[in-house]
């Protein structure tokens, strides 16, 4: 009792700053509303992300909840006030950001995550974990996306602002981890609502690595994956906003399985035809296909390597059950 009494402050005192974030974004002109037009997200937008403009003040949304009614105490365990322990007093967490509220599936504000609208750093500053506020367990878009899951098809993006972007263009199945890398818990949480995966990370190293890695952990949860592939050093953001939704569409239907998609890889990191790239590129595939458990789903993969790649299929089976053609 005392326990969902606390939860409903946490909620209440989360919901009025960012109620009072919202009014100062739309209330008058100011940089970061500016900033926001100039990425093309639409006053409609603003408002069903509920976005909002932290102004640069160290105390004004302090005030503002404590004339609420609100205690200090409950205020800082939100993560919307640090204490500084010398001067013994409080000030904000988000000073000069655009703000971006969190939700919960329920549509509870849990945190914020907040942009700076210049080149200053850290560019993201996020409010910190705590009893009500799991960012392992959150994914930004689901309150939204949970709702639209009748394809039963999730696109699954790293940034707030790739969300906010495909969620304006019409797909509005879309979410993201919290700047934190995806997990198995996210996978469960996915798969309670959907049943298959586009995963589509930034085109950049990084972008892919995490693709693997939310490969391996989705698999796990027995739920579809599938991979679109972005230009490099393009998110899907810059996407939209540069090739349109009819393209981004297109994207989605050409989407890789997660094989191909690993495939995909190892010719990009070997792509020479060089003997030496050829036959790691033929090692990297073996250990592809060794490890699907289907033997037909094994053949299927065989079977179009060698017009891929110009390995034989006699080669990459050989390689894959260890008959051993040297001795090392
Ligand atoms: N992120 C973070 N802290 C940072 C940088 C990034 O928490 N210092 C998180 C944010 O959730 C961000 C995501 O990682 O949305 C992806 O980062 P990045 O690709 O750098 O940002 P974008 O979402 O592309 O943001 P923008 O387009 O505004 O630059
Ligand atoms: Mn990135
Ligand atoms: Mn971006
Ligand atoms: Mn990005
Ligand atoms: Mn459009």
């Amino acid at each position: 009792k005392k326990k969902l009494e606390r939860q409903k402050v946490y909620f209440d005192i989360n919901r009025e700053a960012g109620k009072y974030f919202y009014e100062h974004l739309v209330q008058r002109k100011n940089p970061a509303l500016n900033y926001l037009i100039k990425r093309g997200l639409t006053t409609r937008t603003i408002k069903s992300f509920g976005l909002g403009y932290a102004i640069n003040s160290w105390d004004d949304l302090l005030n503002y909840l404590i004339q609420k009614g609100y205690k200090i105490e409950t205020i800082e365990q939100c993560g919307l006030i640090i204490k500084n322990k010398e001067k013994n007093n409080y000030y904000n967490r988000f000073r000069n950001r655009i703000m971006f509220p969190i939700f919960d599936v329920k549509g509870n504000v849990i945190g914020f995550g907040g942009r700076v609208f210049d080149d200053s750093l850290p560019k993201y500053l996020n409010s910190p974990e705590t009893a009500y506020f799991n960012k392992s367990q959150t994914l930004y878009g689901l309150n939204i996306a949970s709702k639209h899951s009748r394809t039963g098809r999730v696109i699954l993006v790293e940034g707030y602002t790739d969300v906010i972007a495909l969620h304006q263009e019409g797909f509005k199945n879309t979410v993201a981890t919290l700047g934190t890398s995806f997990t198995k818990g996210h996978a469960i949480l996915l798969k309670k609502y959907f049943n298959e995966v586009i995963i589509c990370f930034d085109g950049d190293s990084a972008g892919s690595k995490a693709t693997l890695r939310s490969i391996e952990i989705l698999e796990n949860v027995h739920i579809s994956i599938r991979v679109l592939i972005l230009p490099n050093n393009i998110d899907p953001d810059d996407f939209i906003k540069k090739y349109g939704e009819k393209a981004f569409e297109a994207k989605i239907e050409e989407a890789l399985s997660a094989i191909d998609y690993k495939i995909y890889l190892a010719q990009k990191q070997h792509p020479s035809g060089s003997t030496e790239d050829q036959i790691k590129l033929g090692k990297k595939i073996a250990n592809i296909i060794r490890e699907i458990d289907s033997p037909i789903e094994q053949e299927a993969y065989i079977k179009k390597i060698e017009e891929k790649t110009g390995i034989s299929k006699n080669a990459i089976i050989s390689e894959i059950y260890g008959k051993k053609t040297t001795t090392d």
